[in-house]
């Protein structure tokens, strides 16, 4: 076990964070989406320390970070225009394009791709951390595999404590789900995984966008995707409205369980006021609440009860997408 300490970032906390990575150690780090675990993306062991420091599949592939100015053609392909456009658009920000790689990083990494996810995030904080180290950085979302992703360094530390030096604290992530996916090697852009900036978003500056769904029997574009993901540690059931979570409600209740019922506020005036886990009104709140409510609950609740929300368009696609893993079966 080592001492986790959880530090403010200042300049004497980023040197410290510089020094971790070059040893090939890995550092907690805020974004706007959700926390990042960090390693030096050209460190065969940082990279490997990142996968069994969570327990994550070795056939799952890492987003590689960089600050705003960093050079990203030494590191990819940058071939389609539509690409460009979207980098102007959407960067900094919670979008991740996957290009074809130039191998400059680990190949650990992309897990023996071709390819490489680049993210910039906008989080202030985030964006100081890159460019301090200013080296290419390897993250997954910073919790322990298959659990619910990190949106405040407590949550990071409830994880992986002992397991990890630092955790540089940002505060709350906004934005509350991991970001956009999307593959930038073809024709047209296609989303591997849906996040804030919607699909909508994407065909409204480059017109064609497509979303990936993943066939029974063909090997996964976004490896990511087959995995149960962002489950809280209690029980959770998912159902599609009010009177559905009613009934379990008061099945789970002859049962002696405590059930809370995580749902859209519309919804909150059937449930008693302390079982209630209220996801807001819009798809923005609802991302930015979700993540923290599981993790909230699962302290409290024998039981999540979650209704489905009744729009599945733009952000929402986002929210359902972790709902639904979240609440999944194995
Ligand atoms: O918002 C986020 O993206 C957060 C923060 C920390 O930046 N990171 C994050 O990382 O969510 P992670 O490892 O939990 O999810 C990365 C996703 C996975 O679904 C993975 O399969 C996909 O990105 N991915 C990474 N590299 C890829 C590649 N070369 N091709 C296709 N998918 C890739
Ligand atoms: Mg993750």
């Amino acid at each position: 076990m080592m001492n986790t300490e959880i530090c403010q970032i200042t300049d004497r906390s980023l040197a410290e964070a510089k020094s971790i990575l070059l040893s090939g150690g890995l550092v907690a780090f805020p974004t706007e989406t959700v926390y990042g675990l960090g390693a030096d993306a050209r460190s065969d062991s940082g990279v490997d320390k990142i996968f069994t420091t969570k327990g994550r599949p070795q056939d799952n592939p890492l987003i590689v970070h960089i600050h705003r100015d960093f050079d990203l053609n030494g590191l990819v392909y940058d071939e389609m225009p539509y690409a460009k456009k979207l980098r102007e658009v959407f960067l900094p920000g919670p979008l991740t394009l996957v290009y074809r790689s130039k191998g400059k990083v680990s190949s650990k990494v992309s897990c023996g791709l071709d390819t490489l996810a680049v993210r910039v995030p906008s989080h202030v904080g985030a964006q100081a951390f890159l460019r301090y180290v200013d080296l290419p950085i390897a993250a997954p979302s910073a919790n322990v595999s298959k659990h619910v992703s990190p949106v405040s360094a407590e949550h990071v530390f409830a994880d992986l404590n002992g397991k990890i030096p630092l955790i540089l604290d940002g505060g709350p992530s906004s934005g509350g789900i991991e970001s956009t996916v999307c593959d930038v090697t073809g024709e047209y852009p296609v989303v591997l995984r849906q996040g804030l900036v919607s699909v909508e978003m994407i065909r409204s500056v480059v017109g064609k966008c497509g979303v990936y769904v993943p066939k029974e029997g063909e090997q996964v574009r976004s490896p990511g995707m087959k995995y149960k993901h962002y489950a809280p540690k209690c029980k959770t059931c998912l159902v599609t409205d009010a009177k559905q979570a009613s009934l379990r409600f008061d099945e789970f209740k002859k049962e002696g369980l405590r059930a809370y019922v995580l749902c859209e506020s519309k919804y909150a005036k059937y449930f008693p006021k302390d079982r209630l886990l209220d996801l807001g009104s819009t798809a923005e709140e609802m991302a930015s609440r979700l993540y923290s409510l599981l993790r909230e609950g699962e302290l409290v609740a024998d039981v999540i009860i979650a209704i489905e929300p009744t729009r599945s368009d733009g952000v929402m696609a986002g929210v359902l997408n972790r709902l639904n893993k979240a609440c999944a079966e194995e």
